[in-house]
């Protein structure tokens, strides 16, 4: 199977099905190959790479069946490996096929959240105390798995709309104080000027246009970013310094719009689809007995507290249980290839609820993600208002093992002081579960 390479998978109903199935049988040609895999029709293109005009147009025949049978229905993208950058005819034209369709539907594949793992039975019912977490578990209504892709003339772009699910296109209609005399794909996320806002908020919406808008004379309009990983981001997915547009407080009329702003605000295809668009493993890249484990240390947070009192206990426990050489404390000072070449091998990720946690975008599917939350004794998290339930939800659309610790906050800042025989009792069942992975 190494041979071949995923172009798209998805799962879709109805008559559609059938006769995607044929028309994706009659333009296959010799490059492109359709196959189940656990019931998910998995199509897959030939590594050989397109040379002559006839095998692009090849190619392109099969992109533009497969959008228009796949369109309305349940889908997801397996992009960048899809492309072959260097066939420029290639690249321009999913751009082409949606200025010419002018608008591209999605419905993208039911899933449901599964609840946490806990170290015990208390722990567990201490969550689901809590109703917002009910509330999460319970199953996604159709409205938040649509997903949107238009193209608008002389559409607006401004903050006050949060480019969100629940927007409608008409929104964007209006009057803007400057006039952007080009193509935008405005990306006006709410506090996406920060590292984890850019990984939950906007890359989610920009792997819904990804194929449409990577090799084209696009531009995307961002609040400039607060934190310069988000640069790196950006050119880990192609797209240059200069095809950043920063957002200038005021109303934007744009001459032409390609909107993504309607798209599930979580979902697993979209996640995964980024952390594959970043060139990221979604399998370990090293056997499971040369992984890691990473123990996350707050320390140049913005938003201060939620600091691990007894860090250095915590430390030394999980070095003498692991060995010296098996771990590493990350408190976010290196770059993005250092990071995401440590997160790509580790095994276990053990934190405080924070914004470094985001990393685990980086990390496998194999990666057990321990995320230690403070929590009161009645189940409610400190401090009110925490987004308590990201790290959760990532690690889940990521396919990745998600634990929680609730610890009872210490003063103000809910600092948290980790009992060490409660992490020892929930690593004995990570630890069981690894070792019959590698057995
Ligand atoms: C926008 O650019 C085009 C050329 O790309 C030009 O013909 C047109 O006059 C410009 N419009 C405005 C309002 O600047
Ligand atoms: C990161 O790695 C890529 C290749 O893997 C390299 O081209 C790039 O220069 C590296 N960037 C930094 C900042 O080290
Ligand atoms: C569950 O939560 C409610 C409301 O927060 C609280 O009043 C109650 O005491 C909690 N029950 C337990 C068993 O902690």
């Amino acid at each position: 199977m190494v041979a071949w390479r995923r172009i798209r998978t998805g799962t879709y109903c109805g008559t559609g099905k059938i006769i995607a199935l044929i028309m994706a049988l009659c333009v296959v040609g010799q490059y492109v190959k359709y196959m189940y895999r656990n019931d998910i029709p998995v199509v897959f293109l030939e590594k050989k790479r397109p040379n002559t005009l006839e095998d692009i147009k090849n190619i392109l025949r099969v992109s533009k069946a497969i959008d228009k049978y796949f369109k309305n229905s349940v889908f997801s993208f397996s992009r960048k490996r899809v492309l072959d950058y260097s066939a420029p005819n290639y690249y321009s034209s999913p751009h082409q096929h949606l200025l010419k369709e002018k608008q591209i539907e999605f419905r993208y594949e039911h899933f449901r959240l599964v609840e946490p793992h806990f170290s015990n039975e208390a722990d567990r019912k201490l969550f689901l105390n809590n109703s917002i977490y009910v509330k999460d578990l319970e199953a996604i209504p159709d409205i938040r798995l649509r997903g949107t892709v238009a193209v608008q003339e002389n559409a607006v772009a401004y903050e006050k709309l949060d480019c969100g699910w629940e927007n409608t296109l008409a929104d964007y209609q209006g009057n803007g104080q400057i006039f952007f005399n080009g193509t935008l794909c405005p990306l006006l996320v709410p506090e996406s000027n920060a590292f984890q806002h850019f990984i939950d908020g906007v890359l989610p919406k920009l792997m819904q246009v990804y194929d449409y808008v990577i090799n084209s004379n696009v531009y995307f309009l961002i609040f400039e970013p607060r934190d310069t990983l988000i640069y790196d981001l950006y050119h880990k997915l192609g797209i240059s310094r200069g095809r950043l547009v920063f957002y200038e407080d005021k109303p934007m009329k744009v001459k032409r719009m390609i909107n993504t702003c309607i798209a599930p605000p979580i979902h697993p295809a979209l996640w995964q689809s980024g952390r594959e668009a970043l060139g990221l493993s979604a399998d370990m890249i090293v056997p499971m007995d040369q992984t890691l484990v990473v123990l996350i240390k707050r320390k140049n947070t913005h938003n201060g507290g939620r600091r691990m009192l007894n860090n250095d206990l915590v430390e030394k426990f999980i070095k003498n249980r692991y060995g010296n050489g098996g771990v590493r404390v990350f408190s976010g000072e290196l770059n993005f290839n250092e990071t995401a070449s440590l997160f790509q091998r580790t095994r276990i990720i053990i934190g405080v609820h924070g914004g470094a946690m985001y990393n685990i975008l980086f990390a496998p599917r194999q990666t057990s993600v321990i995320e230690i939350m403070p929590t009161q004794n009645d189940g409610q998290v400190e401090p009110p208002g925490l987004a308590h339930e990201i790290i959760w939800f990532q690690a889940h659309l990521l396919g990745q093992t998600y634990w929680r610790l609730p610890m009872l906050p210490e003063g103000i800042t809910s600092d948290v002081r980790v009992d060490i025989s409660r992490l020892e009792i929930l690593l004995n069942k990570v630890d069981k579960d690894y070792n019959r992975n590698i057995l």
